[in-house]
């Protein structure tokens, strides 16, 4: 199966594309989706199963070997692989995380260099921003790059880095003028094989156990200068610019998961049976699962405008709102994808709080996406300034 040149055609390409990553998703994601979470292993034959579809990184424009999949196309494929599980999701999720940076502001050699091999799935791409001691306030970065003649010294330590030690690469933000404050950051790519690269232990986590989150420690790395993405000093505004469409793809993550718990809960409510009848006849119960579905069609508009806006972005078009809505969505997902969970497990009684059903998994999966690419208070506090400005 090819994507090629089909995902930004036209409007009912969309539906297609769907129902294809979803027999996918059916077929080969969500049986193995149990075992990467209870096993805490990343799901190497998905990786597998997705390059061979070109899924697992569509957004890598055609120029570069990719899919050329625009934002809504992206969403899509992120949201049908969330569905089965989440942690697979990540794959698709994450490379368009790691090489927007590049799409954005790098050099045509550098776009070259490092998108073909992500878009031929030889490679990954992570992106570190966060640090220990700069989580939301991730201007106080403390990690150091200094420029040696042709080349430039990293040192410090990335925190949170999903697919750490998986990804060959990462766009690593860096202190490159300490007295410049946010203008004084800049961005590079580096290379897991790069000479004082190395990984902190896997975090134990509530969820996403799929997908390894890592430190990535840079002890005395010397990269070539060109290694930079984009000018010196730009690099804060190039990590903000990126979440902006990236923000989208952990949006689509969140309808995903509570997609998968909602269909699972209406199968589940059909079928058992209490006080003689099936418990989906009894009001208080619809009830829930209307809400549920209310909710999660409400954020899936939402997320929808959202890459609509990003893919006219991305085309170099100016979308003053892009950063409102790209907020919005993901705190209306997340929110949404937490809540949908959480009734889906209650909906399941004490069956849905066992691991032999899916939807614990889902709930403790959702729980990330109120917190990363910013937590839900960031999220606001970024509306607010949009709203307020
Ligand atoms: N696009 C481009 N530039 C932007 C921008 C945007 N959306 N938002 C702000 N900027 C610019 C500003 O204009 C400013 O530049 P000038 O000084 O030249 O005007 C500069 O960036 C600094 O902006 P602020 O003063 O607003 O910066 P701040 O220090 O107040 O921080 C923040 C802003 C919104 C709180 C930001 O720090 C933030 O988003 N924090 C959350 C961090 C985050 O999301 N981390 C996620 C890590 S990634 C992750 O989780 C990935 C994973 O593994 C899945």
């Amino acid at each position: 199966m090819s994507l090629d040149g089909h995902l930004h055609a036209a409007a009912e390409e969309y539906p297609m594309l769907r129902e294809t990553v979803r027999a996918l998703a059916d077929e080969k994601i969500a049986p193995r989706a149990a075992a990467a979470d209870e096993n805490e292993e990343f799901p190497w034959e998905v990786y597998k199963d997705l390059v061979a579809a070109d899924l697992h990184a569509v957004h890598i424009p055609e120029a570069y070997g990719g899919a050329g999949a625009d934002a809504l196309a992206t969403v899509i494929v992120i949201e049908e692989v969330a569905r089965a599980c989440a942690s697979s999701s990540l794959i698709p999720a994450v490379n368009k995380l790691g090489t927007v940076p590049l799409l954005l502001s790098g050099s045509q050699e550098l776009k070259r260099r490092y998108l073909e091999p992500v878009a031929r799935g030889e490679a990954m791409f992570s992106y570190a921003l966060s640090e220990p001691e700069a989580g939301s306030d991730a201007a106080a970065m403390k990690t150091r790059a200094v420029r040696d003649g042709e080349h430039y010294v990293l040192n410090g330590t990335k925190m949170w880095i999903t697919n750490a030690g998986i990804s060959e690469f990462y766009t690593v933000m860096a202190v490159t003028d300490p007295q410049a404050g946010a203008r004084g950051i800049s961005a590079f790519v580096v290379e897991k094989g790069d000479a004082g690269v190395s990984f902190g232990a896997k975090e134990k986590k509530l969820g996403i156990k799929g997908s390894p989150t890592r430190q990535v420690i840079l002890e005395d790395v010397r990269i070539p200068a060109d290694r930079m993405i984009g000018e010196p000093g730009t690099g804060f505004k190039t990590a903000l610019a990126t979440l902006d469409h990236t923000r989208i793809t952990i949006a689509a993550q969140a309808l995903g998961i509570a997609q998968g718990a909602l269909d699972y809960a209406i199968g589940y409510v059909k079928e058992r049976r209490q006080f003689g009848k099936p418990v989906a006849e009894f009001q208080g119960l619809q009830f829930m699962i209307a809400d549920m579905a209310m909710k999660l069609e409400a954020a899936r508009q939402l997320t929808y405008a959202a890459a609509a806006k990003s893919e006219q972005a991305m085309r170099g078009e100016k979308v003053a709102d892009l950063t409102f809505f790209s907020s919005a969505a993901k705190c209306a997902a997340s929110d949404a994808a937490m809540e949908i969970t959480t009734d889906a497990v209650q909906l399941l009684g004490g069956y849905g709080y066992t691991r032999d059903y899916p939807v614990e998994r889902m709930m403790r999966d959702a729980k990330i996406t109120q917190i990363y690419e910013g937590t839900n208070q960031i999220q606001r506090m970024v509306m607010a300034r949009q709203l307020l400005k």
